[in-house]
């Protein structure tokens, strides 16, 4: 296969940029320590021989890539400390290769075209490998992701503001550079701000018992 090195290297600095970030995690009441270090120890494994790097094809015109560029453009606003400047840029740069989907949601559809996801590492991923799948996810403003729930935990990074609820729980906003720690198979919805909703979501399929 011929890999396509620009993708592959943005990939690299993706996956580094991610581990670096989810260090902060570390110690935040709440995030099963053995989760980050488990999802940082995955992300930091070489791929070489076990992972299948999928070559970059043109994508379709993402109907909302003008919340990306706002994401963006407010992310790296917010990123005083340019602590997640690195992150940022890689995503942005991986964006045009991303298999961008939106989840289907006949009874809400402003949320249906209003947002989009796209695994960059996972069974469907452009990395395909499955002990960790990590995707990214943007919503236009003023909107609700639905509960949903799956067998493996996961950490949420957030590159924006937006809130994140539980079950019944009350809502929660992380705030920019803040996270979330979702036990497996936990009812969780998120709803974004006045700006768009940024976030990148770890499924740590390691430990999962489904997948
Ligand atoms: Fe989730």
């Amino acid at each position: 296969m011929q890999l396509d090195m620009t993708m592959a290297n943005n990939l690299t600095l993706f996956k580094s940029a991610l581990a670096n970030a989810l260090v902060g995690a570390r110690g935040v009441a709440g995030i099963r320590v053995e989760a980050i270090e488990q999802i940082i120890t995955n992300l930091r494994r070489k791929m070489d021989l076990e992972g299948e790097l999928v070559p970059s094809v043109s994508q379709p015109k993402n109907p909302i890539d003008r919340e990306l560029e706002s994401a963006v453009e407010h992310a790296l606003a917010a990123d005083t400390d340019g602590s997640k400047a690195a992150l940022i840029n890689a995503i942005q740069r991986l964006a045009p290769a991303l298999p961008w989907y939106s989840r289907a949601c006949p009874e809400q559809p402003l949320f249906e075209v209003g947002h989009m996801n796209a695994e960059v590492l996972g069974d469907k991923g452009i990395e395909r490998r499955s002990d960790l799948t990590v995707g990214v996810t943007i919503m236009a403003p003023n909107l609700t992701y639905p509960d949903h729930h799956h067998p493996p935990e996961e950490i949420y990074m957030v590159l924006s503001q937006g809130s994140w609820r539980q079950g019944a729980t009350p809502w929660y906003e992380p705030g920019f550079g803040g996270y979330i720690y979702n036990p497996p198979n936990i009812l969780h919805a998120i709803k974004s701000a006045e700006t768009p909703l940024f976030a990148i979501w770890c499924l740590n399929s390691t430990t999962a018992q489904c997948r």
